[in-house]
């Protein structure tokens, strides 16, 4: 089984031709210059976080002195409430609340009982450290579904992966919260940074093995300036999936949507399901078709963008909804961005000109 690993996951997004992606919309729709639709909004909601993740805030950059947004720059939940509004209108399906940590974010379950209101799926990222007292405000605002990030079971590793000697007991007693008040499927992502917390893939595999939830590992991405990012810390999927297998044997399986970004495993012996997100050695951005809502009303057409739009001046400006509206899907019809399929040691961008995840939304 392990030999054969290797090329069904090298098979499943490089052969997708270009601008013919699964996720390509019949004439009419609203599309970008790829064909891609707009079906994933991402909106982040504070660029603060309580943990000092290695490879995301890291302690040098993000001390005492750093410059976070201040209260008045950031949208009201009125204005992000009806920007959702304009792009549900506008084929989104899924609104996925992210930051820096969401549940820093003062009444955000204020925010979520709006959103609720949507014909949509309402999600949120979250490092767990809030989630045991929050979750059932969380459910009871309406919110679907949570991702946890977890990067260690080991109490040392995570501790050391964090920075701020978070104990991995608490974001456990977290998800054990959501579990209890059904903010299900939970999925738990893991970012593994080669000779970091690699040795940790195993451990979270059995921990979370028959638990109903669904773990996945992420590539260490190039996201950002502050991580000192290089290639030789990224551990690839592919290498990921033969280490669970080799103990616990894997198939593959197909995915729940196009344009889904994790690859699907399950265990053979009906353990559940584990997922890879290949963000460096299989981007999917063919299928791209998120868009991401910074904590201040930028609004971003890829992870990398070098620059967004001031929907904050928009909004602010006394235009309608319709005129609002228009601006939207014209930003998105003139969408080109590949990024991450186009990416090589000579086409990265320098450090400089890359946003920082924690501002932009994981
Ligand atoms: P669901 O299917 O709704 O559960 O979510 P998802 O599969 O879209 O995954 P999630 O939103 O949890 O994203 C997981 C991770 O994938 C993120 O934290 C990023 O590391 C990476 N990722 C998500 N979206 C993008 C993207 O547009 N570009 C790149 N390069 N990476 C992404
Ligand atoms: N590479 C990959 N994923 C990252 N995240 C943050 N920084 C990176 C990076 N450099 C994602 C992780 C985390 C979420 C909040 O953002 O998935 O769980
Ligand atoms: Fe915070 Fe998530 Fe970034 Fe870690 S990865 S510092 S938990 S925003
Ligand atoms: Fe989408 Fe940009 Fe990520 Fe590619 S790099 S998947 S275009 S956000």
């Amino acid at each position: 089984m392990t030999d054969r690993i290797i090329p069904i996951i090298r098979a499943t997004r490089a052969t997708l031709p270009p601008g013919r992606d699964l996720a390509a919309a019949p004439e009419g729709e609203l599309v970008d210059l790829r064909r891609r639709r707009v079906r994933d909004l991402r909106i982040s909601v504070t660029d603060r976080c309580n943990f000092r993740c290695v490879y995301c805030m890291p302690k040098e950059v993000f001390g005492d002195d750093y410059a976070y947004l201040s209260r008045k720059q950031l949208l009201s939940f009125e204005e992000i409430e009806r920007v959702a509004r304009i792009f549900v209108d506008l084929g989104v399906e899924k609104i996925r609340l992210t930051g820096g940590e969401p549940l820093l974010r003062k009444h955000i379950e204020n925010l979520i009982e709006r959103l609720a209101k949507l014909p949509v799926e309402i999600t949120l990222t979250t490092n767990g450290s809030l989630l045991a007292k929050k979750a059932q405000a969380l459910k009871d605002a309406g919110l679907h579904r949570v991702t946890v990030s977890l990067d260690g079971i080991d109490d040392a590793v995570f501790k050391r992966m964090n920075d701020v000697d978070y104990a991995v007991g608490d974001v456990l007693d977290g998800i054990a919260a959501a579990a209890a008040v059904g903010l299900a499927p939970i999925k738990v992502n893991c970012v593994v940074k080669r000779g970091s917390n690699d040795d940790q893939i195993l451990p979270l595999a059995r921990h979370f093995r028959n638990s109903g939830h669904i773990l996945r590992f992420i590539e260490y991405m190039d996201v950002g300036s502050s991580n000192g990012w290089c290639m030789d810390e990224v551990l690839p999927s592919a290498d990921v999936v033969a280490r669970i297998d080799a103990e616990f044997p894997l198939a593959a399986i197909d995915p729940n949507y196009p344009g889904e970004v994790a690859e699907r495993w399950r265990y053979a012996d009906g353990g559940g399901e584990i997922g890879v997100i290949s963000s460096v050695t299989q981007a999917f951005c063919a299928t791209c078709t998120r868009i991401r809502l910074s904590t201040e009303g930028q609004l971003y057409t890829c992870l990398f963008a070098q620059s967004g739009h001031d929907l904050r001046a928009l909004l602010r400006k006394g235009g309608g909804d319709e005129a609002l509206r228009r601006e939207i899907a014209a930003i998105w019809r003139g969408r080109d961005d590949r990024y991450s399929e186009i990416r090589t040691a000579a086409t990265a961008l320098p450090a400089a000109k890359k946003i920082e995840m924690s501002y932009i939304g994981g």
